[in-house]
């Protein structure tokens, strides 16, 4: 009978709107990937997908909202790697990134760069690190709270010069960009995809992006460990979540759909000019994306650790 009930609500879902809860603020990285992933899987689904901003704790207040929602396939998380950063850096969270939620599928993969602002007094990496280690704590740099990528990647930076800055947190790094472009805060380490046009039409400076290779995007901007940051590497991986309970017919269905969107030209257009990609579809999976989950938190937890970091 459960079965019987399981295939009927496969068949007919979906029958109305479904919501996806970003945990951070609108305009910023995960907004923009979130949105177009949205548009394409709205059409496969014939149905809107809506896109909801719940920003605040560097993202778990989101995640939180999504682990204690009803299970039935129409509210939705997309969040990134702090899904798996949170789990050690919260000694308190009000949710299991692997048991309260049944996994969706893996999105994309997206290269960081540090970025300051226009005006700021270096131009190149070694001559960030330089102002760094001269100014400490004068050194304004801006994040989306403990958990975001923009602050994983700061605590990385910090501790690669044994230099602290003062963090400016913000509830995305929308508005956080916004601030750096008006000269409020001095940097930001954030995703391509939401810096690439600022990078280009020079509103902003860079100076290192976090991945082995220079990006085809932003060919001139050199990677971190050419410029003198050997092995500074991190990239942000994001993923679709429902709450736990979910139907396991649904949780497919929703995959699927996955799969359909992350083949839309529109979503590969717009992630390549941002310098990203779609995950490959074997990884737009459940298990696929509970690995990374488990994988991710036994990487992050002993350098967490190690540095001490915690937020509650
Ligand atoms: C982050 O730093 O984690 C992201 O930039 C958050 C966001 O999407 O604004």
């Amino acid at each position: 009978l459960a079965f019987a009930s399981q295939s009927a609500s496969a068949q007919s879902f979906p029958t109305q709107p479904i919501t996806i809860v970003v945990p951070f603020s609108a305009g910023g990285p995960t907004d923009t990937v979130t949105r177009l992933v949205a548009q394409a899987m709205g059409q496969d689904l014939g149905q809107q997908v809506v896109v909801e901003n719940v920003g605040g704790a560097g993202g778990t207040l989101g995640a939180a909202r999504v682990a204690h929602a009803e299970p039935n396939g129409y509210t939705l998380l997309l969040h990134h790697i702090g899904m798996a950063t949170t789990a050690t850096l919260y000694r308190e969270l009000p949710y299991n990134a692997l048991e309260d939620f049944a996994h969706v599928g893996l999105v994309t993969e997206v290269p960081m760069v540090m970025v300051g602002r226009r005006d700021l007094e270096a131009d190149t990496m070694a001559e960030v690190i330089a102002y760094v280690r001269e100014k400490g704590e004068d050194v304004m740099y801006a994040n989306a709270g403990i958990g975001a990528a923009s602050h994983l990647c700061g605590l990385l930076f910090m501790n690669a010069l044994e230099t602290q800055m003062t963090t400016v947190p913000y509830q995305g790094t929308g508005p956080a960009l916004t601030d750096l472009m008006g000269g409020q805060v001095d940097l930001m380490c954030d995703q391509t995809t939401n810096t690439t046009n600022q990078i280009r039409d020079g509103s902003i400076k860079a100076f290192g992006v976090t991945v082995p290779e220079r990006l085809e995007s932003l060919p001139d901007v050199p990677t971190a460990s050419e410029s003198g940051l050997e092995g500074f590497e991190v990239t942000i991986w994001h993923g679709v979540y429902a709450p736990k309970g979910t139907p396991e017919d649904v949780v497919n269905r929703l995959s699927q759909s996955l799969k359909i969107a992350l083949k839309d030209p529109t979503v590969v257009e717009r992630f390549a000019d941002l310098g990203t990609a779609p995950s490959p579809e074997a990884d737009a999976t459940p298990a696929a994306l509970r690995a990374k989950v488990q994988s991710e938190i036994d990487l992050w937890r002993p350098i967490i650790e190690a540095a001490g970091v915690y937020a509650n």
